[in-house]
């Protein structure tokens, strides 16, 4: 999704301002801009594209000067296209701006000040802002940000907005309601941005902006402020996780450092949770005491995370027999969900900013639900308004399509399920103790996953070039295949659906023709005769079954034609694992195909418009 940047201070300002566009890369965009005060104006150069095309033209036209703002544009209202890009200008070039988030009555508000006169050159929302800003300040007392808290209370929708106005040169003016900005804390110089990575090369010291809350950033110094524009005393965040962690430390993708660091990824989720040979899982607010209540849960959440989910609720209705129910946000919140006080309502989002998980924990806590996040990221909108929050520990995740994420969450379900089975008596002690004891071998059976993945390499040098991918699984197996399509079809663009393998029958084996592959996801025992039946439906039809399985298991050599392994575990804990080849998989496909899969097409990393 968008990225803003923006630095005062004594250096060049576009140096700083690139160097952090090109950190917010992996939040996907389609152009990006740049605007600095220079010679008692502000110069605006932007461009469609990649940073290296505003590059070059920065190299044409360079820019000297001291404060500015940078952006990187991800289209949602106007196409792709130098004019839409940020920043935008006011009508007389005074006032620039950058903005994060849509604003959703920019229709009437853009009707309103053509009939004033103003004249719009992009198609955006964003350029509503910028006329209006201006139209504010001109009739106001010459206070800038006085003028800016007045405009934004007349904006509908979500913004994180940065503004520079040349008659104040001292200062960057940030605000922010439902997307994220921070302020990030230099030596003599300052920084705002949509997220910590831009600023970490300079400083680790910030200060995240709340709903509502705007900044005065000057060179020397940080003002912030709420809605009636009074100071607010606000703490300095230390950021703890080091550049290196992000970025790609010698891996050819941000993708693959990341699967490769799941092994760590999941120590770090398992560990602070274990005391005593049990899961203390109170810091989230789930004490023995608040799941013995627990008569129903309810699970919401977008992309891999509602995926996380969906073995979330095949675990916990299995371990625990109690009902869940789950539903993508988009749709959840529109469908007049019937909720009650008493459900566990969990969401799940590694960015903690994804709009239609943001408004479904909205919806549900107006609705008298305590609701339970499990996310990636501290201090993200949806841990801070979430009544409790279970974090991941996967440390930054970069690259759009989510691997260690996935799997952090799923362990989390994982730890949730066991403890709430043992709380409500579905499971003996000797029993939980087993299941603790498997748990914890998790991450080095990850890592012995990772030890050898040339098999996996060939795999995909063998099948890159298929057309369509089915995935086929049951209970579990089906949750997980829902993941590893979604992983292939992001990063690969080959056609790929995932179904389960009882399904099949009733539709989509119409497609299933000679050479076809069906990857085939064999971990659970109880339904393992069905699924073979289901393999030797599509294997009648001259379709290709690569099966992904434990190494110790014969069974699926007799039947099928290729294979990906991994170690044995308890069939309830095998999604954890049997992701990992599947994410392999997908990746070197998209390598063999020719495409970067840390930047796939038309997708965001983080997805802050509903
Ligand atoms: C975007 C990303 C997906 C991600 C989804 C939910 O669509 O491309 O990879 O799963 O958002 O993101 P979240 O941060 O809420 O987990």
């Amino acid at each position: 999704m968008c990225g803003i940047v923006g630095y005062i201070g004594p250096e060049r300002a576009t140096d700083i301002l690139m160097e952090g566009l090109t950190r917010l890369e992996y939040r996907g965009y389609d152009s990006a801009g740049v605007a600095v005060y220079e010679n008692g104006k502000i110069q605006v150069i932007k461009a469609r594209g990649r940073l290296d095309c505003l590059r070059s033209k920065l190299e044409g036209q360079p820019l000297y000067g001291h404060v500015g703002i940078g952006h990187t544009r991800w289209a949602t209202h106007g196409e792709p296209s130098d004019e839409n890009s940020h920043p935008h200008l006011s009508q007389s070039g005074r006032i620039a701006v950058v903005h994060n988030g849509i604003i959703e009555n920019y229709a009437p508000l853009r009707e309103k000040l053509m009939r004033k006169g103003y004249e719009f050159v992009s198609e955006t929302d964003t350029e509503v802002f910028a006329h209006l800003l201006e139209d504010t300040f001109s009739r106001g007392n010459g206070d800038i940000l006085k003028a800016v808290r007045d405009t934004v209370l007349k904006l509908e929708g979500a913004y994180a907005l940065g503004v520079l106005c040349s008659r104040f040169p001292d200062r960057i003016i940030a605000a922010r309601k439902d997307s994220p900005l921070i302020v990030g804390l230099g030596e003599g110089c300052n920084y705002i941005a949509s997220d910590i990575p831009a600023v970490l090369p300079y400083t680790r010291r910030v200060y995240l902006l709340e709903e509502g809350e705007m900044a005065q950033v000057f060179a020397d110094h940080v003002e912030i402020y709420d809605m009636d524009l009074q100071r607010v005393d606000k703490e300095v965040y230390e950021v703890t996780w080091s550049v290196d962690a992000a970025e790609r430390g010698g891996y050819a993708h941000f993708m693959l450092k990341e699967i490769y660091d799941q092994a760590r990824a999941m120590r770090d989720t398992i560990s602070p949770r274990v005391k005593e040979g049990r899961f203390n899982l109170a810091e989230a607010g789930l004490t023995d005491e608040m799941l013995e209540k627990v008569r129903r849960v309810v699970i919401t959440a977008c992309g891999t995370a509602s995926y996380a989910g969906q073995v979330g609720r095949s675990l916990i209705e299995k371990l625990c027999r109690v009902p869940v129910e789950i539903d993508v946000a988009s749709e959840f919140r529109y469908r007049d969900p019937i909720l009650s006080p008493e459900d566990l309502f969990i969401v799940v989002s590694q960015s903690g900013e994804t709009a239609d998980t943001l408004a479904a924990l909205r919806l549900a806590k107006a609705r008298g639900c305590k609701v339970l996040a499990i996310t990636n990221v501290v201090g993200s909108t949806i841990a801070r308004e979430a009544d409790n929050v279970l974090y991941t520990w996967a440390g930054p995740e970069i690259a759009v399509a989510s691997t260690k994420a996935y799997t952090t969450q799923v362990l989390c379900f994982m730890m949730i399920a066991l403890q709430l089975a043992l709380v409500k008596g579905r499971i003996t002690q000797e029993k939980y103790d087993e299941y603790m004891k498997e748990f914890l071998t998790l991450p080095d059976k990850a890592e012995k996953i990772l030890e050898d993945v040339t098999p996996i390499q060939k795999l995909a040098a063998r099948f890159f070039s298929q057309e369509d991918i089915f995935f086929i699984g049951r209970g579990l197996d089906n949750a997980l295949c829902m993941e590893a399509s979604l992983k292939l079809k992001e990063i690969s663009y080959i056609h790929s659906e995932a179904m389960p393998a009882g399904e099949l029958k009733h539709g989509t084996i119409a497609l299933i023709e000679p050479g076809r592959l069906v990857v085939a996801m064999c971990t659970q025992t109880a339904t393992m005769d069905k699924l073979f039946s289901n393999i030797r439906e599509v294997l009648t039809r001259g379709a290709v079954v690569l099966a992904v399985g434990y190494e110790d298991s014969t069974r699926e050599d007799e039947a099928t034609s290729y294979r990906m392994a991994i170690p044995r575990t308890d069939d309830l804990f095998a999604p954890v694992l049997a992701v990992i080849p599947a994410q392999l998989f997908a990746y070197y496909c998209a390598i063999q195909r020719g495409y970067d899969p840390d930047k796939p097409r038309n997708l965001a990393k983080s997805v802050t418009v509903e």
